[in-house]
């Protein structure tokens, strides 16, 4: 599998078929976390979430992980453009996460429309590992494609996700064709689901993941921010 041929193209895809919906369920749950000290990005892409985690926790500390150099290259130039004073703040990781160990202790782990490229048992061999790197009371943002509960919606996302999983497998060499549920294997690593925001009608959320026993954000939000 590898993003470098979408690299480029991947932000005016991304807005093409769904506005700036994506940046939405990304970013939705940056500002209501408490501060995190050290993050761990994995699948990053071209940078778009990782300037507006820098911009919001300036005294973040961040390694971001993907195995396209290419989107990796964006990621540095978004940071040198849009907020530079932060740079030093932010390690790159050129690594298939597959492979990569992790060697610090992150509270705060971020996996944006990442896992959905992996088949069950290596999303089950990427939480354990990133688990294993997560502090005891750490948080995990997920965002990612849902299939809704209601029949319409249902049938609405379940043909968008087929026409993007085909695409994916075509210019990228993904090789699943549907979504896998990373929910149990959290669970196994001990982190609870404790808030959720739904956007396009339920087709896109983005999840709060957290472990340990004083989880702070427990409300669940079930609202759809369209
Ligand atoms: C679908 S894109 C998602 C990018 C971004 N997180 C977003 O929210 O749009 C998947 C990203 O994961 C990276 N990736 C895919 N397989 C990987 C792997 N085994 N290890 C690390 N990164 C990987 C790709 O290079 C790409 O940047």
């Amino acid at each position: 599998m590898s993003f470098d041929r979408l690299a480029r193209p991947y932000r005016l895809l991304e807005t093409l078929a769904f506005g700036n919906a994506l940046q939405r369920a990304r970013t939705f749950w940056i500002d209501k976390i408490p501060s995190p000290k050290r993050a761990l990005i994995v699948g990053e892409g071209n940078g778009r979430f990782l300037c507006e985690l820098l911009c919001t926790h300036p005294k973040i500390d961040i390694d971001c992980v993907d195995a396209s150099e290419r989107m990796l290259d964006l990621a540095r130039t978004r940071v040198r453009e849009t907020c530079i004073e932060f740079q030093e703040r932010v390690r790159f990781f050129h690594e298939d996460v597959l492979t990569w160990s992790p060697s610090a202790s992150y509270d705060l782990l971020v996996t944006h429309f990442f896992l959905d490229c992996f088949p069950p048992e290596e999303v089950k061999q990427i939480v354990q590992k990133l688990g294993y790197a997560a502090a005891s009371d750490a948080i995990w943002l997920i965002a990612d494609f849902a299939i809704p509960s209601s029949q319409v919606a249902g049938m609405h996302a379940r043909l968008w996700l087929r026409g993007m999983y085909s695409f994916f497998q075509i210019t990228a060499g993904i090789k699943v064709k549907q979504l896998v549920d990373p929910t149990s294997c959290l669970c196994e690593m001990g982190f609870v689901r404790t808030a959720s925001q739904v956007f396009r009608a339920g087709m896109l959320k983005s999840h709060v993941y957290q472990r340990g026993d004083n989880v702070r954000l427990a409300s669940a939000l079930t609202t759809d921010s369209r």
